[in-house]
Parts: C-alpha cells; structure tokens; sequence
C-alpha cells in the first residue's frame, strides 16, 4: 500500500510547500539511491523510490524532530499508504527499540507511545532496510559519502547510534557485493542533483 511515483511526488511538492527546507533536496537523494540500489539488487525499484520521497514527509508540518515520525504515520496511514507509513516510521531507529532514535524527543505522551507501540508490532522488511540505509548516504544536495553523512548527522544531533552505524556499514558491503559493483558508481555519486 504506496502511492505511484506520479502521487509521490505530488505529496512532497505539496509538502514542501507547507514547510520548505533542506529535507526536500534529501527526499529525493533518498529516492533515487532506493531506487537504483533496488534496481540492482532485484528489487522493486518503483516501491523503493516512492518509498525513500516519503520517508520523511512527516516534515510537511513544520520543523521538527522525533515528531516528523509520528506525523509521518499518521499522515501516511491516513490516506491508506500503510506501506509508507510504516517506512515514516521506522526508518530513525535501529531495529524497534525507541531509544535508538538521535534528536530530540518532541512529541507528546500520546504520539511517543504511539510510536513505541507501532514500532514494536510492526514487521519490517528488506525496503525499511533500504530505506535506513539510503538515509545515512542522501545529502540535500546531493550523494554524500557514508562516513561524512553519519558524522555530519552525529555533529548535527550530537550523537549516532553505533548499532545503526555498524549495520549501516554492514548494508553498504551487503548491497554493493549484491550488485557486483562499487555503491557510489552505482547511485552516481559524482553526477546525481537532486
Ligand atoms: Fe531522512
């Protein structure tokens, strides 16, 4: 349950109307490595990209942080996008444990135990993976570096969790000998303009 490419990105140019900012650039860096990373490693490439535009769409409702989460699923749910509801919700954390999250905690009780309450049903799959990882390589304005983008993250937020970290690193190795080729060559590092 997602919406098409064409619904996609209609609901982020709407979002990003709503609340302009750097994370509409990292939206579409998102869904473009998602997208070539399931397109090279039998996945659905289509899902992938719609799935990476919206990961984030939680920030269509103003500046925040752990709420862009919750505002995401219940956006998401709302319009009967389970799919990208779920991937709002699961992309911050490491596995299902609500502690992994880096930033602060602005939600209210209710969303927060919303969060830790969906987050612990929720099954997740190879795309919440995909959708984790593409998130620690998307810049604003472009592919960036793993390490450069985990620790600008980190300088940002003051912290990176290390289980996210390793794994995060994990997946690079994983995709890149799934695909038979170099991560950066893959999602054109050097020539992708969000
Ligand atoms: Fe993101």
């Amino acid at each position: 349950m997602y919406p098409t490419r064409e619904e996609a990105e209609i609901l982020l140019i709407d979002a990003a109307k709503c609340n302009p900012g750097a994370w509409v650039g990292h939206s579409k860096t998102a869904a473009h490595c998602a997208e070539r990373i399931a397109f090279y490693t039998g996945m659905d490439s289509e899902k992938a990209y719609v799935l990476g535009l919206l990961h984030d769409i939680g920030r269509k409702f103003g500046v925040s942080y752990m709420r862009h989460i919750s505002d995401g699923y219940t956006y998401m749910m709302s319009l009967g996008f389970d799919d990208a509801a779920r991937i709002c919700l699961t992309h911050s954390f490491y596995g299902t444990d609500i502690g992994t999250y880096v930033g602060k905690t602005d939600t209210s009780e209710e969303e927060t135990e919303m969060i830790r309450t969906k987050l612990a049903e929720t099954v997740q799959d190879e795309y919440d993976e995909l959708i984790q990882f593409v998130d620690s390589i998307a810049g604003t304005e472009g592919v960036m570096d793993i390490i450069d983008r985990m620790d600008d993250v980190k300088s940002r937020y003051g912290s990176y969790n290390p289980g996210m970290r390793e794994n995060n690193l994990r997946l690079k190795d994983f995709y890149e000998q799934k695909m038979g080729m170099d991560l950066y060559v893959a999602v054109d590092k050097d020539n992708y303009r969000p």
